[in-house]
């Protein structure tokens, strides 16, 4: 629970300036993922959601989230910041959708009250695994999915912390990945393959599917425009988990 206020402070911070960097890049169409914007038609993570409750663990601006309510999903939008959440009712236009402040450390929601958690690097992304994952399950319904994108240990372990992008060899241990200091006291967090696989586990999920996004050669990075080019396309630069509650 300790990065709750920093993590807060931190998105209310640079909330204005995200958006108005990345907003066109994750707005530009429907159910991109990650940093190098695939389709989730490609990929197939999400499927069909009409008539499904879904909430997004860390909606910012709510881009896909708006998305998926076109599509007849039954969305919520939770956030820790404000600033995000002010964005997000900034751009739904005349279709209201509930949006919701609040932590993925501690969701505000009943027990099986959605039949799909996700986020793209959202929650899971900014808040400690171990909680947030057995709070993201107990929301959810039997037979309910979690699915959610997060950088992956390659890319964390091939960063370079002060020259601040990713390269082609190992500068960080990958045993031990855990908390992740970002700017202005924030964190985020990381995990082993394996550290991943027993929190999922041992909040009672099975595991469907474990998709690495693979951008093609000459994709774009809008996040990281220092990495080595194509990096993402020789190794995976992201986690994708398919998951759900038996
Ligand atoms: C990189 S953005 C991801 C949102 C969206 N998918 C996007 O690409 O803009 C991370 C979001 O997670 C939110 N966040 C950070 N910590 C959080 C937490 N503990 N619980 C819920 N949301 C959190 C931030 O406020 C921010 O809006």
């Amino acid at each position: 629970m300790d990065s709750i206020p920093a993590n807060r402070r931190f998105w209310n911070r640079i909330s204005s300036a995200y958006q108005h960097e990345h907003d066109p890049q994750i707005g530009a169409t429907p159910r991109l993922w990650g940093m190098y914007s695939i389709p989730d038609a490609h990929l197939h993570a999400l499927g069909d959601i009409t008539g499904k409750r879904v909430l997004e663990l860390g909606c910012g601006a709510g881009q896909w989230f708006r998305e998926l309510a076109a599509e007849g999903a039954a969305v919520v939008g939770l956030d820790l910041s404000e600033a995000q959440l002010a964005a997000a009712a900034g751009a739904m236009g005349a279709n209201r959708y509930p949006l919701v402040q609040g932590a993925a450390e501690q969701l505000p929601f009943a027990a099986n009250s959605f039949d799909l958690v996700f986020c793209d690097f959202g929650g899971l992304s900014w808040a400690p695994p171990h909680v947030a994952v057995p709070q993201a399950a107990r929301v959810l319904s039997q037979g309910g999915r979690l699915v959610f994108n997060v950088a992956s240990p390659w890319s964390e372990s091939c960063y370079d912390v002060a020259a601040s992008h990713v390269t082609t060899t190992l500068q960080q241990d990958y045993f031990g990945l855990s908390a992740i200091a970002e700017d202005g006291g924030a964190t985020s967090y990381q995990l082993s393959y394996g550290g991943w696989v027993r929190i999922l586990r041992g909040a009672g999920l099975i595991i469907d599917d474990l998709i690495e996004p693979r951008p093609d050669l000459g994709t774009f990075n809008g996040y990281n425009e220092t990495d080595t080019p194509d990096w993402a396309h020789r190794w995976p630069a992201e986690l994708l988990w398919v998951t759900h509650k038996p």
